[in-house]
Order: structure tokens, then C-alpha cells, then sequence
């Protein structure tokens, strides 16, 4: 199949694909979704083998206003505020559904979904032509960062599905929060853009330990445990900037070819020859570049080895290590080890 380019003049042609069960990539303020009726199991159905995920890690539900969430579920008053002060934005928010009104396809069998507005008009506007919320996990193959441009998109999908809308990189560069307004207290699922200091203050306390993280993102397969926004290449993290010094140096005597993933100040001290990929100048542009970086390495196959920088996990940071720990599977550097 030709996998089209879609772009504001020719939204009404995404929305009729759509529309026909085909998969539609869209772009987000965080990172590109691929899209499917959200009504239409079978186009549902088709986007777990596309992406290659396992069946019962349910999918979100895209929607362009509040009323294509009242269809489904009840939004609660505490729900209503968030929407009020979040949406459209990067905050994904899971309520008890009418019983039957989703399929199991998208629910992965549970009495709750999870629903997002996001912040880009366009995208918004597509799924109003097409008149059905949208299915939209991210647009990459299971397991490979998320995509923030529409040739990531391409890059895994070229060939596989119906088209992408292309509007340009994407804001965030992470996924949206992920937030359960069906337990007391509200608790978040996944860190993103909207961390606990911003929520709280609309709907009180928020548990921010993440408990049940591991129950919606443990994939099945054994020894794939850590393998989420993964490259190639086995990525360390680098703890603190003042450790990267010692880090190349350890990096050099391994003998693998290795490459370095930071800010522009700590690129400054990098060899020339080495495979680098600029971070930008703080978290917030660390944020947007890390999975165009994780997937820059992929490019590059002859490094085995990609030392990545660390930032600290508060606010924004607690997002980004989030992602970053998950594509290196936990591996830190240790400087005991080169010693
Ligand atoms: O920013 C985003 O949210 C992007 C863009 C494209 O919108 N989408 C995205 O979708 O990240 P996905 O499917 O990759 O992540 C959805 C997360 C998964 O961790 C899933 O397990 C969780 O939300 N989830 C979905 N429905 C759930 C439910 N009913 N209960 C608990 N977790 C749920
Ligand atoms: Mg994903």
C-alpha cells in the first residue's frame, strides 16, 4: 500500500480513510498517534498487529470535544475541572465507561478507557470530519521510542498503513500524562507534561508513586521486561554532568563504538568524531529531543554504545527519566567500574 502524506488541504481525504477503517498517523502537541475508529474493532484490531503490541494493553481514545467522551463514560465532576484546565493538552484521563459502549479491542477488556483531547487543531479537526473518536497509541512499532516527526512515522510504517498527517515536529517530544480519575485518591500512570504540582491544585492530592505502572506496561514477553523506546544500541545513562569526564574515558578503554546523547555544554567536551546528539540547552529541550535522538543512534548502526545524560526527576524531569531509564533498561553508569 502507498502510505500518503496528508496535510491541511487534504484533511477531508484522512478523514474519509478513517472513516473506511483505514489507519491514519496524526500528529500531537506530544508525540504522533496512530489513528483508527475508535467504533470499529476491526480497524482497532488491525493497529495492535500494525504496532506489533500486546492485545491487553488497552489503547487511548482521541476525541476532538467533551461530548465524544459522554458517549462512552461518565465524566465525574473532579474529571470535569481537569478538562476544563488541561484540554486540550497533554493529559490523558481514564473514567468508567457505559458498559459495552467500546470494544474489548480497545478497552483490552476493562470497565474503564482512557481518554485524551489533544492540543493540535488540526488533528482535532480531522477527527471531527471523520465524526468518531479515534483510537491513537503512539505511532511506532512496540518497543522503539515514540515518534515526534512524520518521517519517524514513515520510518516504521512506510508501506503499512493508509497515510500520515504531517504538521510539522511535535511540541513535547513525550507522552501525555496518564492520569486515573476511577481510584481515591486520582493517581497518575504515566509521567508526562502535567506532573502532580499542577494537578493538585484542581482536584487535591494526586498519587504520583506509580504502583500501577507496571500492571498496564509490562509487555509479556520474557526478557523483554525493559525493552520500551530501545534503539539498537545499549543506552547508559550518565547520573550527573560532572561524571561524563570519566564516562568517555570508559567509554574509550570498553573498545565499543559509542555515542553521546546530552546538552550542548557537555557535547562542547566530546571529540568531534564521536556520534553526538544535542539534548539543546535544558530539560525542556531534552524532552523534545530525546526519541528523535534514541532513533538518530539507529541510523547510525555501527554504536553499539549510547551514554545519555541524566536530569533531575522533578516536574518535567520525572517525565523524561521515566522514558530514558525505560531505553536503557535501567543500565546506569557506575563509576566504580572504571575504576
Ligand atoms: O501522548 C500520548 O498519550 C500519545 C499520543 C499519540 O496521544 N499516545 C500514547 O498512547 O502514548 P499509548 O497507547 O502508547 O499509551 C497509552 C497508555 C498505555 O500505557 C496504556 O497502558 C494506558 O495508557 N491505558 C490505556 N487505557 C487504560 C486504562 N483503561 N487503564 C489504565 N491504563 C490505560
Ligand atoms: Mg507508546
Amino acid at each position: 500500500m502507498e502510505t500518503k502524506r496528508y496535510h491541511r488541504e487534504t484533511l477531508a481525504a484522512a478523514a474519509a480513510a478513517l472513516r473506511a477503517g483505514q489507519l491514519v498517523a496524526f500528529p500531537t502537541e506530544t508525540v504522533y498517534g496512530l489513528g483508527a475508529d475508535a467504533t470499529n474493532e476491526a480497524a482497532a484490531k488491525s493497529v495492535y498487529a500494525t504496532k506489533g503490541r500486546p492485545s491487553d494493553n488497552p489503547l487511548i481514545v482521541t476525541v476532538a470535544n467533551r461530548e465524544m467522551v459522554a458517549r462512552f463514560a461518565t465524566i465525574t465532576p473532579q474529571a470535569a475541572k481537569l478538562m476544563d484546565q488541561f484540554w486540550p493538552g497533554p493529559l490523558t484521563i481514564i473514567l468508567n465507561i457505559h458498559p459495552g459502549s467500546l470494544s474489548k479491542t480497545v478497552t483490552g477488556g476493562l470497565s474503564t478507557a482512557a481518554f485524551r483531547m489533544p492540543e493540535n487543531a488540526l488533528t482535532r479537526e480531522l477527527i471531527a470530519q471523520a465524526g468518531v473518536p479515534i483510537v491513537g497509541p503512539s505511532a511506532n512499532l512496540s518497543g522503539k521510542p515514540s515518534p515526534t516527526t512524520a518521517e519517524h512515522v514513515l520510518h516504521d510504517f512506510d508501506g503499512k498503513i493508509a497515510g500520515v498527517l504531517d504538521d510539522g515536529p511535535t511540541q513535547v517530544g513525550v507522552e501525555s500524562t496518564v492520569i486515573d480519575m476511577t481510584v481515591t485518591p486520582a493517581a497518575i500512570l504515566r509521567p508526562g507534561a502535567i506532573g502532580p504540582q499542577e494537578l493538585a491544585p484542581i482536584i487535591g492530592f494526586v498519587d504520583s508513586e506509580m504502583h500501577h505502572v507496571g500492571a498496564s506496561e509490562t509487555p509479556k514477553a520474557p526478557g523483554m521486561k525493559y525493552k520500551h523506546y530501545a534503539p539498537a544500541a545499549q543506552v547508559v545513562v550518565v547520573d550527573k554532568p560532572e561524571q561524563f569526564a570519566q564516562t568517555l574515558k570508559w567509554a574509550a578503554a570498553s573498545g565499543q563504538a559509542y555515542g553521546v546523547l546530552a546538552t550542548d555544554a557537555i557535547l562542547q567536551t566530546v571529540p568531534r568524531a564521536i556520534p553526538q546528539y544535542s539534548l539543546g540547552v535544558d530539560v525542556k529541550s531534552a524532552t523534545h529531543a530525546l526519541f528523535a535522538g534514541l532513533r538518530w543512534f539507529d541510523l547510525h548502526p555501527t554504536v553499539t554504545l549510547v551514554l545519555a545524560q541524566a536530569f533531575p526527576a522533578a516536574g518535567l524531569g520525572a517525565a523524561y527519566m521515566n522514558r530514558l531509564l525505560k531505553s536503557a533498561g535501567n543500565e546506569h553508569f557506575n563509576p566504580a567500574d572504571a575504576k
